[in-house]
C-alpha cells in the first residue's frame, strides 16, 4: 500500500500543489510564480501576494492532481506550510487545505517552511544516512542546522543581517537587473572577473557559525553610485564594470557560505553537507561547495534547482514524515508568520 500526499505551499510568492508518493516519488508538481507581478516593485509585496494566492490556489491545486493522473477521493493526507511567511499568504494555503480536507475526512500536517527545504535536499536520496550539516539559503532566510533527522533540525547559526537571497535580489536592483534578481545577477556574473572587485568579506569571529551580507551589499552601492548618498543610483548602461561586479559579488557570496559550512561540518564533526533553498540554485554555489567539500573528504548534496525554489513536493515529503510519525495536526492548526 502507498501514500498519497498533496502538498500545499502559499508562504511567499510562490503558489504550488504537488502530488507526492510515500514522501519521495513526485508524482506532480505544479509551481505558480507571481513574479511578474512583483517585478515592478523590486520586492514582494504582502497584499499583492495574498490576493494572488486567493485566486491561483485551487486551479493550481486541480492542475496537481490531474497532472498526478489521481483525484483528491485517493489522497490519505494533506501537508500544508503554515510557518514562516507572510501571514496573509499562510492564510490562503492553509484554509484551503482544511476546507479540501474536512469533508473528506482526510488528514493534515502542517509544515516548517525552512525544515522542507532541507528535506527537498534529501528526496533524492533516500539512502542520505542522518546527521547532517545543513544550509538553507533562500530570499528569506540563512541559517545552519545539524539536521539529526527529517523533523529535528538544530540551530547552529544564522546571519545577523540580510539572506544571501536578499543580497542578490538588493545587487541586482543596483546593477537595474529585474526581480528576482539571484538568476540575472547569476547570469551576468558568468562574463565577468570574479576577481575584478575589491569586496569585504565578512568572516565570523567566534566558534558558532554566522553570515553577514549587508556589508557587503553596501560595498556593492558604494562602488556603483559613489559614497555620496545624494547620488542617485546610475543607470545600468553608465556601470561600465556591471558583469565584474555581478561576479565579484557572486564569489564573495559563495566564498562566506562554502568557508563557514565547512569551518561548522568540522567543528561539529559532520560528513554530509545539505545545501537548500532558491540560492542553492546557484550554478557557482553548487560547483564550489562541492569541489571544496570533497577536497575535504566531505560530501555536498543540493536538490535538482526545481526543488531548490519555493514549490509543494518539499511539503508533500515532510508532510508524509509528520503524518508517518503519528503527528497529524486538527483542523486548529493555525498559520504563524514567524
Ligand atoms: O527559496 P526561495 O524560492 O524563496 C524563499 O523561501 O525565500 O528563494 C528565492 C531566492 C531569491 O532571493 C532569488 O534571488 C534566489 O533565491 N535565487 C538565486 C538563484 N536562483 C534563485 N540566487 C542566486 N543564484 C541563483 N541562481
Ligand atoms: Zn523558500
Amino acid at each position: 500500500m502507498s501514500t498519497l500526499v498533496l502538498g500545499i505551499e502559499s508562504s511567499c510568492d510562490e503558489t504550488a500543489a504537488a502530488v507526492v508518493r510515500d514522501g519521495r516519488q513526485i508524482l506532480s508538481s505544479v509551481v505558480h510564480s507571481q513574479a511578474s507581478l512583483h517585478a515592478v516593485y523590486g520586492g514582494v509585496v504582502p497584499e499583492i501576494a495574498g490576493r494572488s494566492h486567493l485566486a491561483q490556489i485551487l486551479p493550481v491545486v486541480d492542475a496537481a492532481l490531474v497532472q498526478a493522473s489521481t483525484s483528491l477521493e485517493q489522497i490519505d493526507g494533506i501537508a500544508v506550510t503554515n510557518r514562516p511567511g507572510l501571514i496573509g499568504s499562510l492564510l490562503v494555503g492553509l484554509s484551503a487545505a482544511k476546507a479540501l480536507a474536512w469533508p473528506r475526512g482526510i488528514p493534515i500536517a502542517g509544515v516548517h517552511h525552512i525544515e522542507a527545504h532541507v528535506y527537498a535536499a534529501t528526496m533524492e536520496r533516500p539512502e542520505l544516512a542522518y546527521p547532517s550539516l545543513a544550509l538553507v539559503v533562500s530570499g528569506g532566510h540563512t541559517a545552519l542546522y545539524r539536521a539529526r533527522s527529517p523533523l529535528v533540525l538544530e540551530l547552529l547559526g544564522t546571519t545577523r543581517d540580510d539572506a544571501a537571497g536578499e543580497a542578490f535580489d538588493k545587487v541586482a536592483f543596483m546593477l537595474g537587473l529585474g526581480y528576482p534578481g539571484g538568476p540575472a545577477v547569476s547570469k551576468l556574473a558568468e562574463s565577468g572577473n570574479p576577481r575584478a572587485v575589491r569586496l569585504p568579506a565578512y568572516r565570523s569571529r567566534e566558534a558558532a557559525p554566522s553570515f553577514s551580507f549587508s556589508g557587503l551589499k553596501t560595498a556593492v552601492l558604494y562602488h556603483v553610485r559613489g559614497q555620496d548618498a545624494r547620488n542617485p543610483l546610475p543607470p545600468p548602461e553608465a556601470i561600465t564594470d556591471r558583469a565584474d561586479v555581478a561576479a565579484s559579488f557572486e564569489q564573495a557570496v559563495v566564498d562566506s557560505l562554502v568557508e563557514e559550512c565547512l569551518r561548522t561540518a568540522r567543528r561539529e564533526g559532520l560528513q554530509r553537507i545539505l545545501v537548500a533553498g532558491g540560492v542553492a540554485c546557484n550554478r557557482r554555489l553548487r560547483l564550489e561547495m562541492t569541489r571544496r567539500a570533497s577536497a575535504e573528504g566531505l560530501e555536498a548534496i543540493f536538490p535538482s534547482p526545481a526543488y531548490c525554489t519555493d514549490n509543494a513536493a518539499m511539503i508533500a515529503g515532510l508532510g508524509f514524515q509528520i503524518l508517518s510519525a503519528g503527528k497529524a495536526d486538527t483542523l486548529a492548526l493555525d498559520a504563524a508568520p514567524r
